[in-house]
Formats: C-alpha cells, sequence, structure tokens
C-alpha cells in the first residue's frame, strides 16, 4: 500500500532534512572534538552517542555519517507514546542505560521535543552515571505544552504544534520509513 495518500501536508522536505543534517554534523562533531581536546591528561576521551528508539533512528543514522569523528552509538529504549496514543502516556524506560558513561562525552539524540519529559527523564539519569560532559540534539522541536525545563544544545526544526510522522517517527508504529516529516490526514 502507498503511503502518500495517508499525508495532509509535508512540513519538511527530504532535502531540507539532508542539509540540516549536515549541519549539524558539522557543528557537532567540532563540539565534541573541543571537549575532548580539553580532557584531563590521564583520562580517556570517550565520545559515546546515545540513540532514543525507536524514533531516532533514520536521524541517528543519517547524522552520525556527518561526524567523521571517534565515536561509539548505544541505544536506549523508551516508549512514551504507545500504540495509538498521540500524546504522553509517561515515560518508561524499556531498555537499561549503557555502562560506562562515566567520564565520556556523551550526546543524547532524539526525534522530537513535546512536553519534555523523555528527555528529562534521560538527562537526569544519565547525569547520575557523571560523564564529562552532556549534550542534547533533537531533529524537531515542538512549541508550547507544560514543557519541563529542558537544556538541548541542538535542535533541527522547530515545528507548530502538530502530531507528525516520518524520518523515525511513527504513528502506531507505521510510517518510520517516509523521508520527509509529515502531517496524517485525519
Ligand atoms: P516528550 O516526552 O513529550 O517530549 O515526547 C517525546 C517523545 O514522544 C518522542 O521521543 C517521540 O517518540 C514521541 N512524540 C512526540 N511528538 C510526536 C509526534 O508528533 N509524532 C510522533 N512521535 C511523537
Ligand atoms: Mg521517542
Amino acid at each position: 500500500m502507498a503511503l502518500a495518500n495517508d499525508f495532509a501536508t509535508t512540513l519538511v522536505e527530504k532535502d531540507r532534512i539532508a542539509q540540516r543534517v549536515h549541519e549539524l554534523g558539522v557543528q557537532i562533531a567540532k563540539d565534541l572534538q573541543r571537549s575532548v581536546a580539553a580532557t584531563p591528561a590521564g583520562q580517556e576521551p570517550h565520545i559515546v552517542i546515545i540513540a532514543v528508539m525507536t524514533g531516532a533512528m533514520v536521524f541517528v543514522a543519517d547524522l552520525i555519517r556527518e561526524m567523521p569523528i571517534k565515536l561509539r552509538i548505544e541505544l536506549v529504549a523508551v516508549s512514551s507514546y504507545p500504540g495509538t496514543s498521540v500524546e504522553s502516556k509517561g515515560v518508561k524506560m524499556k531498555s537499561a542505560l549503557p555502562d560506562k558513561l562515566a567520564n565520556s562525552h556523551v550526546l543524547l539524540i532524539d526525534d522530537i521535543l513535546d512536553s519534555g519529559q523523555t528527555l528529562h527523564t534521560l538527562i537526569d539519569l544519565i547525569n547520575k552515571e557523571k560523564p564529562a560532559s552532556l549534550r542534547t540534539c533533537v531533529l524537531l522541536r515542538k512549541p508550547g505544552k507544560a514543557k519541563l525545563p529542558v537544556k538541548v544544545e541542538y535542535v533541527g526544526f522547530d515545528i507548530p504544534d502538530e502530531f507528525v510522522v516520518g524520518y523515525g517517527l511513527d504513528y502506531d508504529g507505521l510510517y518510520r520509513n517516509h523521508p520527509a516529516i509529515a502531517v496524517l490526514r485525519t
């Protein structure tokens, strides 16, 4: 079954995503390299990317190929929009945090920042592991709602408060493979 009929509008086209992902990759790699250069003598300067599954899968796959630096990739599975829900049902950890985060430069990557619950929870957990630094990156950021204070260093695009799919984001598990960011036809 073709996907295209299911979308009302496209918010971010494929080419604009690619351009922005390239810009983010260059900027983030530069910032991480600067942190690594400042690592105190005697400490191994590891860079660890933590991708929030499943939504960040496509974004992270593209972003890491724009970052020509030594890094480890880890995954953390979290669920907040189970099945057909279009608002957060609370954050559920579905996997343990990766180990060996102490003294590492960590980059936490998610697909979208909405209420902030997902990143707020993860940032708290990761900070308990005492990383050398922690930065956060999202492809999309929605305005409004009762937002938790979440520090996000890198944002791909600010979008209106609509439920979007594509480029990793899903509705009931579908549409992650659509190459653009789209609003579903209702
Ligand atoms: P938050 O915890 O409310 O900030 O929501 C973040 C998580 O909810 C993201 O990791 C997404 O998986 C999911 N999410 C939020 N908004 C959308 C959307 O518009 N489409 C698909 N998933 C979304
Ligand atoms: Mg998610």
